[in-house]
């Protein structure tokens, strides 16, 4: 099944220039590029991306994060692009990623995790469009 993600290149990776590493391990598993943008989101951007979580103790110290620098949104497309781009991610948490993984190469810790891949189509589609209209989609 042909599916979209969304993804972020988070602002530790940008600050470190690693999106073109990163890029290449999405490209590699498969994933096709279908948008991208760089920016830098503003405060209320970031909690309105993180909304479902601002009950969650982290939420203003990760909004504070995503906040801090760059990013490089991006809508993947391929074959089961969500599972796929998760399992290519890894854990949440760089101390728990496999080999291999983005995260387990790059990410610093659990707040400064490299990428951000939606969990469910439903997400999927919301995060697309909160970034990107349908004139900004290719393929
Ligand atoms: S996930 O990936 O959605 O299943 O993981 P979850 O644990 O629900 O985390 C949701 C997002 O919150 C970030 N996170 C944290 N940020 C700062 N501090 C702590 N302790 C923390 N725990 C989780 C995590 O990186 C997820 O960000 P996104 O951008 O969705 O990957």
């Amino acid at each position: 099944m042909i599916q979209r993600t969304f993804s972020i290149i988070k602002p530790d990776a940008t600050a470190r220039n690693l999106e073109g590493k990163i890029l290449a391990h999405i490209q590699d598993a498969g994933l096709n590029v279908v948008a991208m943008k760089k920016i830098r989101m503003t405060k209320e951007q970031a909690e309105g991306f993180y909304y479902v979580h601002k009950e969650r103790p982290f939420f203003q110290s990760l909004v504070d994060f995503m906040t801090s620098g760059p990013v490089v949104c991006s809508v993947l497309e391929g074959e089961n692009a969500i599972e796929n781009y998760r399992a290519i991610m890894g854990a949440t948490n760089p101390a728990d990623a496999a080999e291999g993984t983005i995260r387990k190469e790059f990410a610093e810790n659990i707040e400064a995790n490299s990428v951000h891949g939606s969990d469910a189509p439903e997400t999927a589609e919301y995060e697309i469009h909160y970034f990107f209209n349908n004139l900004e989609i290719t393929g």
